[in-house]
């Protein structure tokens, strides 16, 4: 018998094939009896009368539990009503395994009990369609950095020192010594960059963050380009344009997920590069007019950037923040000394900062400077240092941020439900 997937169960109308998967749900309705059955590619409803399938398969799907797995055997017929506009009429029934007493039944429940059965959680049409999300907007970010000639090249993990300042680091035992997880691949990235020239590192972050948001996780998947003579314009232009191509692949593609979650697509649809920018002053000023007092130098909170959100239909670049508040890497702007070449995007529809970038220090001594003032240890930046001795050019990078990209076009509000097995605070299992 051909074994297919629901989501191409459309191309075998009319004929007899099995499908392998789970019961979602099932009732009865007289001598008819309905099973959902999902298979991880969606879900169907088949049909089960006695007449078609036999007493057997009749008898088998009385036994049938939530989640118990099986392979059910039937004709594709079109049912314009169904959600995948087919369904099943069976013709036989193989049970594999009878679960019993499955914890997530379609009553409500806290939060706190889902992510504690994460593993089973995700089992749900709602938690697979936004993990389906996060899969496109991974495919469709690498598509994109491959396509405009960015090279893949890994940075590793385990690291000695700190990227993003040292009261976020998480330590770990390195044999007789002390390592980090990394926090960003980024000045790894400006190695490989001087050495292929486009680059992009994909990976897991870490941050020892101190405060529980809705925002934040301890674990986050980060894609970072860098390139070697771009300077911050040129560097924000591949950004947006990223972004574009990102939220333009994920509403051609996954159409039916975003159904599923009951995302409005309307604010979706109007994302179109160039994006505004505003400095950082800017920035304050639009607070203010809101009410919001924020003093010179202080970082935006997450009200803070939803607020700066709701003036614009697209994502924001906020430019020009001081320098002294940000990392020891970021170039200084010639023209004012006192602020950095960096950038953040705000996503739009209060989901806050999904993007950061800069344009990085090129020059030896002003980088032995500011690694002193930062008091990062500088044996470790020796080889760092080294990229501004042996033919230092301008370069420029940039994070994006996974989870909350996800969530964002998920239209969920926690960036918890944006990755399979959500690394918190409080959480570190299942
Ligand atoms: O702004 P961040 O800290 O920038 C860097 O790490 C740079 N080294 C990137 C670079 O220039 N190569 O982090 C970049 C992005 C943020 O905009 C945000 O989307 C995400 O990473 N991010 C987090 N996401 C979830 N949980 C956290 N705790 C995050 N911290 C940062
Ligand atoms: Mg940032």
């Amino acid at each position: 018998m051909q074994v297919v997937s629901i989501d191409k169960i459309g191309e075998f109308k009319g004929q007899e094939v099995s499908i392998r998967g789970w019961v979602y749900n099932k009732r009865s309705s007289g001598k008819i009896k309905f099973l959902l059955l999902r298979d991880g590619t969606g879900i169907i409803q088949c049909v089960v009368v006695s007449s078609e399938s036999g007493q057997e398969a009749f008898e088998r799907f009385e036994k049938l539990t939530q989640e118990s797995s099986l392979i059910v055997t039937g004709i594709v017929n079109e049912d314009k009503r169904a959600p995948s506009g087919h369904e099943l009429l069976v013709k036989g029934i193989e049970v594999l395994h009878i679960s019993h007493d499955y914890p997530i039944t379609p009553k409500e429940h806290s939060v706190g009990y889902l992510l504690d059965r994460r593993h089973l959680w995700m089992r749900s049409q709602r938690q697979s369609a936004i993990l389906r999300i996060r899969a496109e907007v991974i495919k469709a970010i690498r598509d994109f950095l491959d396509n405009e000639g960015f090279i893949l090249a890994d940075t590793p993990i385990f690291t000695p020192t700190s990227c993003e300042g040292t009261s976020t680091l998480f330590e770990t035992k390195y044999y007789d010594r002390t390592a980090y997880l990394t926090q960003s691949g980024q000045l790894y990235n400006e190695a490989t960059a001087m050495a292929l020239g486009k680059v992009y590192c994909f990976g897991p972050a870490f941050r020892a963050e101190k405060s529980k948001t809705r925002r934040h996780l301890t674990e986050f998947w980060q894609v970072e380009p860098e390139a070697a003579f771009y300077d911050l314009d040129a560097m924000a232009d591949v950004a947006e344009r990223m972004i574009e191509y990102v939220v333009k692949k994920v509403l051609s593609k996954k159409g039916s997920e975003l159904a599923t979650l009951e995302r409005d697509t309307a604010p979706l649809e109007k994302i179109k590069a160039p994006f505004p920018k505003i400095t950082y002053a800017g920035a304050l000023a639009i607070l203010k007019k809101r009410d919001i007092e924020l003093e010179y130098g202080s970082d935006f909170g997450g009200s803070d950037e939803t607020a700066l959100s709701e003036d614009f239909d697209n994502p924001v670049f906020v430019t020009s923040f001081p320098l002294q508040t940000k990392p020891f890497y970021m170039k200084s702007d010639p023209d004012n000394p006192e602020l950095a070449l960096c950038f953040d995007i705000l996503a739009p529809e209060g989901y806050g900062e999904i993007v950061g970038g800069s344009q990085r220090v090129d020059d030896a001594d002003v980088l032995r400077e500011r690694i002193a003032e930062h008091n990062l240890p500088k044996e470790h930046f020796e080889w760092y240092l080294d990229l501004r001795r042996f033919g230092s050019v301008p370069h420029s990078g940039f994070g994006m941020g996974v989870e909350r990209t996800v969530a964002w076009l998920c239209g969920i509000k926690h960036i918890r439900e944006a990755i399979p097995f959500p690394r918190t605070i409080y959480r570190i299992s299942p």
